[in-house]
């Protein structure tokens, strides 16, 4: 898990031949296409010829990136590689070409890390239950049918984790009626790529959890990552303008940090396979904050210290990082501390800033005032040892 926790944020790519319609990845679905009119309408035009994945791997490291996922098939069942399985791929229709291919090239060509995103369910297949009416079909009609989507589903697997090198994460998604014979497909990947992170939506053997538009942290000991939308959709939408800003963006992660977690941001590119204008803005503002404050993000551990109202803190090794959100003045006082404070300094730019400490209390003083970074503005205390807390009790009674 080493180099997952050592990124903390990575980029998912929502990308289909839903990307045509504007309107979010689950149109089939929601407007009832048939998949006949959903080719003519969409799959025909989901013609890519803007595709450069190595503008997508360029803006991924700019923005503080280590990986990248792409949605090598979502719930359409439309293939983004040369599959054997189909011919509801994107070598036969629309862009005539092997996008994955691609993509996985790109990525590990610009020394990140490679993820596939792939969706178990399959709103045209035959055999899957209920077809594109039913959002999460509970049961298989018969057990022959299940045999043999799951036979179709492990053969498309099988396909990714052979022919296009190393592949570093596969990311599973949309439940199928179990069971889905995940153990056995799972194992299977294992052999085929060591060293793959195989996430927990298809059962064991997994290797980190996953949340979904929301931050909760996995227990202690096990790996997590939370994957958020930019906006409100995960496909390109041409009317969804609630773009998250950077501050917001900035917040989730340090939130996620405190719980050693990761960040999953997702962008959806149009169908030419151009990022939106709003997402690259966002990603770079992200990326040149982090580059003004780095180091506390990549590898950070649980932090053992509980809320306050200033902000966050997160911790690495024998640093205390203080993400100062609300400053109300110059001075700021740090209960629950329980390590000697060595230094104290402005993480941006390095500037010492005076403290004093007494027991379990440091007080800091002379802080910039007013503060000007609107994000954050994070002050480094390095202590003796890890960074402990005096707390004891770090939650707090709400009456029912
Ligand atoms: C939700 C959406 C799905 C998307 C997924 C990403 O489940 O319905 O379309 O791919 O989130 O985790």
């Amino acid at each position: 898990m080493s180099w997952f926790n050592q990124a903390r944020y990575g980029m998912i790519i929502h990308w289909g031949p839903y990307s045509v319609g504007g309107r979010g990845e689950w149109i089939a679905n929601r407007e009832l296409y048939s998949k006949k009119d959903y080719t003519t309408e969409f799959v025909e035009k989901f013609t890519a010829e803007n595709y450069d994945p190595r503008a997508w791997v360029k803006l991924a490291k700019e923005a503080g990136m280590g990986y990248l996922v792409l949605t090598t098939r979502h719930h359409d069942g439309f293939c983004l590689w040369d599959t054997d399985t189909t011919d509801f791929k994107s070598t036969k229709i629309g862009a005539k070409r092997d996008l994955v291919r691609e993509f996985a090239d790109a990525v590990r060509e610009g020394g990140l890390k490679v993820g596939f995103y792939f969706s178990m369910a399959d709103w045209f297949h035959p055999d899957y239950p209920g077809a594109h009416r039913r959002d999460w079909p509970d049961s298989w009609p018969d057990e022959a049918a299940r045999q043999r989507f799951v036979k179709f589903y492990c053969t498309q697997i099988e396909e990714l984790m052979t022919r296009y090198g190393k592949v570093d994460i596969l990311w599973y998604d949309g439940c199928i009626p179990s069971p889905t014979d995940g153990t056995a497909i799972n194992t299977c990947i294992k052999q085929l790529q060591p060293g793959i992170l195989i996430n927990n939506r298809n059962g064991a053997p997994h290797d980190f959890h996953s949340c979904e538009q929301a931050i909760k942290p996995a227990p202690a000991g096990h790996d997590w990552e939370a994957c958020m939308t930019l906006n409100e959709n995960w496909g390109f939408h041409a009317g969804d303008h609630q773009w998250k800003n950077a501050r917001a963006v900035l917040r989730m992660l340090i939130e996620t940090a405190c719980s050693a977690g990761n960040i999953l941001l997702n962008i959806g590119p149009t169908s030419d396979g151009v990022i939106p204008q709003p997402s690259v803005d966002i990603l770079r503002e992200v990326g040149d904050w982090l580059r003004r404050n780095p180091g506390w993000l990549a590898d950070s551990d649980r932090s053992p210290f509980t809320w306050n109202n200033w902000g966050r803190i997160t911790v690495k090794g024998n640093r205390i990082y203080l993400h100062i959100f609300n400053g109300t003045g110059p001075r700021l006082r740090v209960a629950d501390i329980g390590n000697r404070v060595l230094r104290a300094y402005r993480l941006d730019g390095g500037a010492p800033v005076a403290f004093r400490q007494s027991n379990d209390l440091v007080i800091l003083d002379g802080l910039p005032w007013p503060l000007k970074d609107p994000i954050a503005t994070t002050i480094v205390l390095e202590v003796e040892g890890t960074p402990q807390t005096t707390r004891t009790q770090t939650s707090f009674w709400i009456p029912e």
